[in-house]
């Protein structure tokens, strides 16, 4: 079946089986493929939690890149989660002398369910990481759980370019260079035919703001960066 029609329990284990597949080149494609605008990036949402004292949970972790930018900016207690042992492995090793890693606490885990109680957080931060929840409302719902009141969470996604020939070029980009380059450097082109898919069928900016409102969140704040490629997604627990 065409991953993106998968659902609830069948995406959650093919996103995991894919990323277990990707695990040693999935940070050297990110940086390829943006150009390095990935780290501007993920420097632009940590400073949204730069008055957030820890422990701040990073959800969908990965290797810990967007973990080792939460202590860099601020050090403070850094739980990271992930659904893929092998994401959270790979990154541990390369962990092993920073700096930040006294700082990091790895844990396997679901975001639709996750390990901790309530009110647990100060921060939450998720980076490329939503897209690929198989029910998106459900770990927005507990991303609100374990933030304590006055807690903000950040996140940050992929958006589609709307400037009508710079949306066309990045079309193109999207669904022949990066599977094109994926394929090369992880021999799995399918994992990223699945990445433009993904941010082909995730909800529009206004979309994943109201559902943030939705599930509790206040002050819903939503800013695109580079034309649209990423989004920044802001909200607190009242
Ligand atoms: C695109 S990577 C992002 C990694 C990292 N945050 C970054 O900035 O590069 C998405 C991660 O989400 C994880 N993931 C997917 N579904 C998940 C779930 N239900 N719970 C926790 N992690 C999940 C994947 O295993 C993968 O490591």
């Amino acid at each position: 079946m065409q991953p993106m029609f998968l659902e609830g329990a069948q995406k959650k284990e093919y996103v995991r089986e894919k990323f277990s597949k990707v695990t040693r080149r999935y940070d050297l494609v990110n940086t390829l493929g943006s150009f390095s605008l990935d780290h501007w990036w993920r420097y632009h949402a940590v400073k949204e939690l730069s008055r957030q004292p820890g422990p701040i949970l990073d959800l969908c972790a990965g290797t810990f890149t967007l973990s080792k930018e939460i202590v860099r900016q601020r050090p403070r207690e850094v739980w990271a989660v992930d659904i893929c042992w092998e994401m959270l492995a790979y990154g541990r090793h390369r962990l092993a002398s920073h700096p930040a890693s006294t700082f990091i606490r790895p844990v396997v885990g679901d975001g639709e369910r996750l390990p901790f109680k309530e009110a647990s957080f100060y921060g939450v931060a998720v980076a490329f990481g939503v897209r690929n929840l198989a029910r998106l409302e459900q770990g927005l719902a507990e991303m609100h759980r374990v933030l304590k009141p006055g807690g903000k969470a950040v996140i940050l996604e992929f958006s589609r370019p709307t400037l009508p020939l710079f949306a066309s070029v990045y079309r193109l980009y999207l669904h022949y260079f990066m599977p094109f380059l994926g394929g090369v450097l992880t021999k799995d082109r399918e994992a990223y035919e699945y990445l433009a898919r993904s941010i082909e069928a995730f909800p529009a900016p206004e979309e994943l703001a109201a559902l943030m409102a939705q599930v509790g969140f206040g002050e819903v704040t939503y800013r695109p960066l580079h034309f649209k490629i990423v989004t920044i997604y802001t909200g607190i627990k009242p």
